[in-house]
């Protein structure tokens, strides 16, 4: 399956600190955001990814990432010169889709839990399998800031609608949508909504009415994280960093990852590790490498 990666974006709740940079560079505790939701795909499987960023951010983002050679994968990059929503994700995307499977991250969206990449990983077999698109529902306080799909008794969706004023359920849709090909042909039939955007609310309810919209909730052993706003960018460093001090691994390290996936050797590894010098993420890298041996 390949995976896109939405980075554009105004990122304007996040100014100034966003006015020249874009938001999915920021830091998040030791790494750039961008890391987060990459890893994510990669834990799941997916080696071949495009990246949408804004015109202005794309050099930026292949300094950071290069074409992926160095971790196993195998990146691509497009501009979306506006903002039009995140379903215009796969307007730009058809090429690379190419009619068949693939996985929709925001590049501003944050998943941590136990075998997540498993989970991710087995929700797209499945959709293989049987075809249609799978969302993934993860339980909010306020669900008005966010899709919210409602469910009947054995989980199964009744009604999605994007930011509603009166939610129907506490299930808000996450930032991770895995599509069969028929994404961008429902796509491109999408119409902008009041706010002007695509929505992707409106693509998984085209899936939804077709009765081909699988929902699988993610429980409480999982964290998703908002990085939108100054104090969800901070939150989230501080639960990186808590979890990385306490238990000594580090989250969404992509040459950590490409490493375990089996997609790079340990020589592989420690010739990454070199490149840092003497900053800790290096060390890290070495202790990763040395670790297996013991
Ligand atoms: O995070 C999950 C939520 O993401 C879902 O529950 C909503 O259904 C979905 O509409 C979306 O809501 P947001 O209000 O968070 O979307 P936002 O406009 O902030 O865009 C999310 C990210 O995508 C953001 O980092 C910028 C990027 N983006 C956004 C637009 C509109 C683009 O790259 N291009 C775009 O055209």
């Amino acid at each position: 399956m390949k995976g896109i990666i939405l980075a554009g974006g105004a990122g304007s709740r996040l100014h100034p600190m966003t006015t020249a940079v874009s938001k999915q560079l920021m830091p998040v505790y030791d790494k750039p955001l961008i890391y987060y939701p990459l890893t994510t795909l990669m834990l799941a499987g997916i080696r071949e990814i495009l990246i949408i960023t804004t015109p202005r951010d794309q050099p930026a983002f292949q300094s950071l990432l290069g074409d992926g050679g160095r971790w196993g994968l195998d990146l691509t990059f497009a501009v979306q010169d506006q903002p039009r929503g995140l379903a215009d994700a796969y307007r730009i995307g058809a090429d690379f889709v190419d009619g068949g499977p693939s996985a929709l991250i925001l590049g501003d969206n944050l998943f941590y839990g136990h075998e997540a990449g498993r989970v991710f990983a087995r929700a797209a077999d499945t959709l293989d399998a049987r075809r249609g698109a799978v969302v993934f529902a993860y339980r909010v306080s306020d669900p008005r800031r966010y899709g919210v799909v409602e469910l009947d008794g054995q989980g199964r969706p009744l009604s999605i609608e994007e930011k509603p004023d009166d939610p129907r359920s506490p299930w808000a849709v996450t930032g991770l949508y895995i599509y069969d090909g028929q994404a961008p042909e429902l796509a491109a039939r999408l119409q902008p909504s009041a706010r002007g955007e695509l929505e992707i609310t409106d693509l998984n309810r085209a899936y939804l009415e077709q009765g081909r919209l699988g929902v699988e909730r993610l429980g409480r052993g999982f964290a998703w994280l908002d990085t939108g706003t100054p104090d969800s960018l901070l939150d989230a460093a501080a639960f990186v960093r808590t979890l990385e001090q306490r238990q000594g691994f580090k989250i969404a390290c992509p040459e950590e990852v490409a490493w375990r996936m089996g997609w790079i050797d340990a020589a592989q590894l420690a010739r990454l590790a070199e490149g840092f010098g003497g900053a800790d993420y290096g060390a890290y890298l070495r202790g990763v490498a040395n670790d297996e041996a013991r």
